[in-house]
């Protein structure tokens, strides 16, 4: 089948065209965004291949449809940029890639914590700069401070397992898990873990729910000084709120693989640009932040398995086999 594969990076190349060797699909390798502007770059594909930034509103996936394309294949988890009821009312079955490495998100997140924690980043550029001062530079154990963990899925259960091994008390809130033998925490409602973490770590998905979960109001429940990670979706956290909390010192320091604006910034090199979005710009200004660019994902094996999931995902809707990562309207949570 010709598909038409979105915002292709050099890597997505690269492993998609490694893995179709086993496929025999025809690919189209894209470098633009699919938005409602590069939609009929799409014209002639029988499926369109689409990544976390892509836009699948109910207006892209209707013109999809009426220029033959007859399926959406996602080569990632997270699927809050597209319109499933659309879809599905356009008879335009959605596939993704439920589960490439949560290995490499969950690792991700805990490397964030501990360059934030014992300021690595910061680190790096003294060394290099033949400072070896460490004013500044202190940290704390890990072991025996509590990390509250929001979604406790599978990345979610990953990040408490690893903890675990540094000696962390872990408090876990989950709408779905209340308690599993396979997860050593302890389940609570939010305000609770809120209130007792010194580490807070957010790996449900953005939803109606979860959109701004992080806001003004739930930053003044958590103690003072406690460090904030997000490498689920940037809009779980309302960005305003915390250069607040980082300003008044609420927030000890930030670590962020999302952005709530990101769209327009990650993965591209903007380096030889001016960035015109301010809130991103002021976020870096702060010393106790540390920001990379959606790449929790990003290792060896997860490519492989995203490029082999989602070619095979194709290969069973064209060869007519029960899609077994199909999703549905009902998958939308309220
Ligand atoms: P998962 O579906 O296995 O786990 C998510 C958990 O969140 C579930 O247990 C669910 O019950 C829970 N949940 C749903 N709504 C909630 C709420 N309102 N409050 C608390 N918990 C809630 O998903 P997985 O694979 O662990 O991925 C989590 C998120 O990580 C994805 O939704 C995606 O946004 C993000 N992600 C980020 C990547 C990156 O490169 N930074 C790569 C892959 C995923």
């Amino acid at each position: 089948m010709k598909i038409a594969l979105f915002s292709a990076q050099p890597y997505d190349r690269e492993y998609f065209t490694s893995a179709n060797e086993a496929f025999g699909h025809q690919l189209l390798y894209l470098d633009s965004k699919l938005i409602p502007d590069t939609v009929t770059l799409a014209e002639g594909s029988g499926a369109v291949c689409a990544f976390v930034n892509d836009q699948l509103d109910r207006h892209t996936l209707q013109s999809l449809s009426e220029m033959g394309v007859r399926l959406i294949a996602l080569r990632c988890a997270g699927f809050n940029n597209v319109d499933l009821q659309a879809a599905e009312a356009l008879g335009l079955p959605v596939v993704r890639v439920p589960a490439y490495s949560p290995y490499a998100v969950a690792e991700h997140t805990v490397a964030l914590m501990l360059s934030l924690n014992r300021k690595l980043h910061r680190a790096y550029n003294r060394v290099r700069e033949g400072n070896f001062s460490l004013a500044g530079l202190e940290g704390f154990d890990m072991h025996g401070k509590t990390v509250g963990v929001i979604g406790a899925g599978r990345i979610g259960s990953i990040v408490i397992r690893i903890l675990k091994g540094f000696g962390c008390q872990i408090l876990a809130h989950d709408v779905h898990v209340k308690e599993a033998e396979s997860i050593p925490a302890r389940f609570v409602e939010l305000d609770e873990l809120f209130r007792y973490s010194d580490i807070i770590t957010l790996h449900c998905p953005l939803t109606p729910d979860t959109h701004h979960l992080i806001n003004t109001d739930s930053l003044s429940k958590m103690r003072d000084g406690v460090m904030l990670i997000n490498t689920s979706r940037g809009a779980i956290v309302e960005t305003g709120s915390v250069i607040k909390a980082l300003k008044s010192g609420k927030l000890s320091s930030l670590g962020l693989d999302v952005y709530e604006q990101e769209a327009d910034l990650f993965f591209h090199d903007l380096s030889n640009t001016i960035i015109h979005d301010d809130v991103f710009e002021r976020l870096l200004t702060f010393p106790n932040v540390l920001f990379t660019g959606h790449q929790g994902f990003f290792t060896r094996e997860a490519l492989n398995n995203i490029a082999r999931t989602t070619l095979q995902n194709i290969t069973s809707f064209e060869q007519g086999k029960p899609m077994i990562n199909r999703l549905t309207a009902s998958m939308v949570l309220p």
